[in-house]
């Protein structure tokens, strides 16, 4: 893909020492931009790691924010200003002290998708590709578990050791998708295989072949023999997997799998974005330190 912006981004990132990382769910064009692209866990990992001055960060604000948790000296972007994730809304840290304070035993799980505040009021980080191994990981019996209800529950049926606390957060966009459009489209292809992200509600879960954050069910999809698969997460994964996979025949479970604020990043975001260093992301250093205690309880068990 040629876009007028290409040489300039490709110029500026050389000026200012910058790296573009992008979600999964980014428009093609910023996914072909993007030095990585991953799920939430690889990019983190990327933000922890990188030795660049300047993270460009394609997806949504809780990501940038988390990526100037972990590498405070850098300079940290984020394209598109004011695309935030509604579900990361959901939860307060005052809310969640609330909580707390009624279950003090409990150990406090935070899903990535969640701000900083939060993150500071809670013990460990979680992304929807390790969050079986965090609540696993926690000495606690009893589990809160913030803010997804749904990826909540999904953990609950795997670790039915612990007793999980559920918020009531969830996805607007996975939550879209109705257990009637996956029987529907089962009969359509009788031979495909189902694959779900756990932020969708536990009876659309049920009826998968497989449930998985973005990134695992990019490799599943590319494991297994079946010509036809059935992806139910955000459509912007569809581009990596007919690339990787040009012989299979990819269809979205349900046509309100586009998440808007995913979708405000433009090439021409990244490329305003490196040449006036905007929008940077700061974070106040009191809340930094407490949240990246959680952030790298995360990263150290997985
Ligand atoms: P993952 O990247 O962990 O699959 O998360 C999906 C998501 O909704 C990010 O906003
Ligand atoms: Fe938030 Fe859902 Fe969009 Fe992810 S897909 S950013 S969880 S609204």
């Amino acid at each position: 893909m040629q876009n007028k912006y290409m040489d300039e981004i490709r110029k500026l990132k050389q000026e200012r020492d910058a790296i573009i990382l992008a979600h999964n769910y980014q428009v093609p064009e910023v996914q072909d931009i993007a030095d990585v692209v991953g799920d939430s866990y690889a990019l983190s990992k990327h933000a922890a790691n990188t030795d660049n001055k300047v993270i460009v960060f394609c997806g949504v604000h809780f990501m940038a924010e988390s990526a100037k948790i972990l590498s405070p000296d850098k300079t940290v972007l984020l394209p598109a200003k004011d695309a935030g994730c509604p579900m990361a809304e959901m939860v307060t840290a005052e809310g969640l002290r609330e909580m707390k304070a009624k279950y003090p035993e409990a150990a406090v799980v935070c899903y990535v998708n969640s701000s900083a505040e939060v993150k500071a009021e809670s013990d460990i980080c979680c992304t929807s590709s390790n969050a079986i191994k965090v609540v696993r990981s926690v000495k606690q019996k009893q589990v809160l578990f913030v803010p997804d209800e749904n990826l909540g529950s999904y953990v609950a049926e795997k670790v039915p050791e612990k007793e999980i606390l559920l918020w009531k957060g969830f996805c607007i966009t996975h939550k879209r998708v109705r257990p009637q459009e996956v029987m529907k489209i089962r009969e359509l292809h009788p031979a495909a295989k189902i694959l779900v992200h756990p932020e969708c509600q536990p009876e659309v879960q049920k009826l998968a072949d497989f449930l998985g954050s973005t990134s695992e069910i990019i490799k599943y999809a590319g494991s297994i023999p079946e010509k036809d698969i059935i992806i139910g997460t955000e459509e912007g994964v569809m581009h990596i997997l007919k690339k990787q996979n040009p012989e299979k025949n990819f269809y979205l479970l349900s046509t309100g799998l586009i998440c808007p604020n995913m979708k405000k990043t433009r090439v021409e975001d990244v490329y305003q974005s490196l040449l006036h260093m905007q929008h940077q992301i700061d974070v106040q250093e009191e809340t930094r330190l407490k949240a990246l205690r959680s952030l790298e309880e995360m990263l150290k068990i997985s």
